[in-house]
């Protein structure tokens, strides 16, 4: 378990292990948890989803980062939302694609690029910052926020 407020560091030395940290924290969610990620490109964050996804009993080849859709839904023993903040311009199109249903269904959302929605994200919530540290090797840094 992760206290409140406190962050885990975890080193992963392979897209294998950074699944295996997805499905570790999947083990540990409950309906109507938020997820969010942030990390540059080819940190690594679509490759711990699909370790949470697995962890939630989802098929893995389903997981891909939601391109045009800026959402994926996926259905294990719990749903899973998928989204892609990449390519949003600004943060009232989070209104647009029914942000604000998401957080409210039954089912877990994880988001990707997280700090493009600065503001609109509730204060409970579990971060995952993702750092790359050389070509193999990252560092996760996970926060259990006001929980
Ligand atoms: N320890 C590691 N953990 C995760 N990915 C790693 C690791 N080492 C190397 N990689 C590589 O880094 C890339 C991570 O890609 P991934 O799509 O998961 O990143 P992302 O953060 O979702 O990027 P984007 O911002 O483009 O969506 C993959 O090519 C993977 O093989
Ligand atoms: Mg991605």
């Amino acid at each position: 378990m992760i206290a409140k407020g406190t962050t885990v560091e975890v080193i992963s030395r392979s897209p294998a292990e950074t699944e295996k940290a997805g499905r570790g924290l999947a083990a540990m969610l409950r309906e109507r948890d938020l997820v969010v990620l942030s990390g540059p490109l080819g940190a690594g964050k679509t490759c711990f989803i699909r370790g949470m996804a697995v962890g939630l009993g989802v098929n893995d080849d389903e997981v891909k980062s939601p391109s045009f859709t800026l959402v994926n839904e996926y259905h294990g023993d719990k749903w899973l939302y998928h989204f892609d903040l990449y390519r949003l311009k600004d943060p009232s199109e989070l209104y647009q694609i029914g942000w604000d249903e998401y957080l409210l269904m039954e089912g877990i959302v994880v988001v990707e690029w997280g700090e493009r929605a600065e503001g609109y994200l509730p204060n409970k919530r579990i971060d995952i910052q993702i750092e790359i540290v050389d070509d193999q090797t990252r560092k996760i840094l996970i926060t259990l926020l006001n929980s």
